[in-house]
């Protein structure tokens, strides 16, 4: 029996060409990734050197995470000038280089846009200071005069996402907004100065061969910042089914996004975007319309728990997505800002717990509790990549998944970079999943530089290097490269049906007999007579083991 949930009609526009909305995206954390000149931080040579590498993956595009001019108060998100490279990252001439080379190489870039905020550093911010109150400088932003008789109380109790207040002083009875860390002013989208010179910034890295970007926090931008303020006990809850919360999702970021459209759809091929919106699961459509940003991450299966029910929960949610907007959905396990896929699914599931939030606690205790499994954890992460590669939409892998690379749990405090780590004390931070790459066993920072690393590599690190899975038939990596060739031919198109199976179980049928079958158990189970095209562990006597995935085609 099987019940259909997606026709090929039903997601408008999947006939179009549009790269995106199928394509494999790798993030690059440009920091972390590869180190030319061995000064311990990634940067954009690194990237062009490994472009045979993301070849021979085989993925359609890379999203770079911030590669600007950056103090690094939270890992380049905090940005000095939305228009030019970090020069510990290289130059805009390496910038051209490395489209060039991933370009001639079929791989589409992305870019990532930060428009809520830009740095303490940033001119304009600097300027802001300086001008003093009621200055038109200080417009950009967003000041406010303090509470108490000098202003040396902050106007009102609103926190940062990282934790503490949400108002930093400005040293004269006024202080500015930040969402995130003090050095991340928030900027503020009323001023025509801040509309324009984005509009600049998108226009500008289109130019230079951008294909697509990745709006941070587009959730955000948009702030109902009059008085009287609602108190933070009131709006501590940031996902709201309806735009009310004064600062996030609110229905007039769209105006935004609708302009800067125009701009993207002037491109030939026209530019596409992926918005990072932490929204109400309903409001997640808008972000995906064709006439806002066109298509919005899924982040609900970085929550998801290892266990049937809770995939099919989030495909079909996902998929709904693709009825409603007419676009795809973009899955992903990870990204740079969540404890990595591999260790998530290697320690306990809790009841109730989303599957972050135990690895985040896990975090907490240096990796020493609960135990963790790690090869428990990675032969899950193999099947769960198999499962979002047969999926209609896109998938967006991040670096070191492909590798099977666990999060770092045991980082020493003095190591932490992450500004969640100090200015949250419930929190360990971001930092163990953006350790730097493995590449090469034998060499000093495992081949990242030929110098260290600018966070600490574990030594197991060796064992997960490029070089010892290259020459490993069954490793991650190679699971992945056939993975990522096998999986336009397989599954072409967007049909999708569920096909009855026991509860520990995920089946579904594609185009053309075309299955995806996982067994979230631990008892082997038996499989429909077909050809088995791909498996992410090996079969036991012609049945799918517990924790694994298989691709096969009914005969
Ligand atoms: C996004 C980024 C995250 C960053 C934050 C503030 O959520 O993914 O890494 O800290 O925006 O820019
Ligand atoms: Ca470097």
């Amino acid at each position: 029996m099987t019940s259909t949930i997606l026709q090929d009609h039903q997601a408008s526009g999947q006939a179009s060409t549009d790269f995106w909305r199928t394509a494999v995206v790798y993030q690059i954390y440009p920091r972390s990734f590869a180190d030319s000149n061995g000064d311990g931080i990634g940067d954009l040579p690194g990237i062009t050197s490994r472009v045979p590498y993301l070849r021979s993956l085989g993925v359609d595009a890379v999203w770079l995470s911030p590669f600007y001019p950056s103090a690094l108060a939270d890992g380049g998100y905090d940005v000095d000038d939305h228009r030019n490279v970090d020069p510990r990252l290289g130059t805009l001439a390496d910038f051209d280089a490395m489209v060039s080379a991933l370009h001639a190489a079929d791989i589409k870039v992305i870019v990532d846009i930060v428009p809520n905020h830009t740095s303490n550093r940033h001119v304009w911010f600097r300027q802001a200071l300086t001008a003093g109150r009621g200055a038109p400088e200080r417009d950009r932003y967003l000041f406010r005069d303090g509470r108490g008789q000098g202003g040396e109380e902050p106007p009102n109790d609103w926190e940062s996402i990282f934790g503490g207040s949400a108002w930093a002083p400005a040293g004269d009875g006024q202080w500015y907004f930040h969402c995130f860390a003090a050095e991340q002013p928030d900027l503020n989208w009323e001023n025509e100065e801040v509309r324009e010179d984005f509009r600049c910034t998108v226009r500008f890295w289109a130019d230079r061969g951008a294909d697509g970007f990745r709006i941070d926090v587009a959730h955000g931008l948009r702030k109902d910042m009059s008085e009287p303020y609602p108190p933070w006990g009131e709006i501590a809850d940031i996902m709201r089914p309806d735009g009310s919360h004064p600062l996030w999702d609110r229905d007039d970021v769209h105006e935004i996004y609708a302009d800067w459209r125009r701009i993207f759809d002037s491109y030939n091929p026209p530019r596409y975007a992926v918005a990072e919106a932490s929204v109400h699961p309903t409001r997640r459509a808008r972000y995906a319309a064709a006439d806002s940003l066109g298509q919005a991450f899924n982040f609900a299966m970085q929550d998801a728990g290892w266990r049937a029910e809770d995939f099919r929960e989030v495909i079909n949610a996902g998929l709904a997505d693709m009825i409603n907007t007419g676009s795809t959905t973009s899955w992903l396990l990870g990204c740079h800002d969540t404890p990595r896929v591999a260790s998530r699914y290697g320690l306990p599931f809790e009841a109730g717990s989303l599957s972050q939030q135990v690895a985040r606690a896990w975090l907490l205790t240096d990796g020493v509790a609960p135990y963790l499994d790690r090869a428990l954890g990675e032969r899950r992460a193999r099947a769960a990549i198999m499962i979002l590669l047969a999926l209609p939409g896109s998938t967006y892998i991040y670096q070191g998944e492909e590798l099977g690379l666990h999060e770092v749990g045991d980082l020493p405090p003095e190591a932490l970079e992450d500004p969640m780590a100090s200015r949250s004390t419930s929190e360990k931070g971001r930092d163990g999943c953006r350790v730097p790459l493995p590449w090469n066993a034998a060499d000093p920072s495992y081949g990242f530089g030929s110098g260290s690393a600018h966070l600490p590599q574990p030594d197991w690190f060796a064992a997960y290097a490029v070089s010892v899975q290259d020459v490993d038939p069954d490793s991650t990596l190679n699971l992945y490269r056939q993975a990522l060739a096998l999986r336009r031919q397989v599954f072409p198109g967007s049909d999708i049906s569920w096909v009855d199976s026991e509860p520990s179980v995920l089946h579904f049928a594609r185009a053309d007999g075309a299955r995806c079958i996982t067994n979230f158990g631990t008892e082997p189970v038996a499989l429909p007579s077909g050809e088995v095209l791909l498996s992410s562990a090996h079969l036991d006597h012609g049945r799918l083991p517990g924790d694994a995935t298989v691709w096969l085609r009914m005969l």
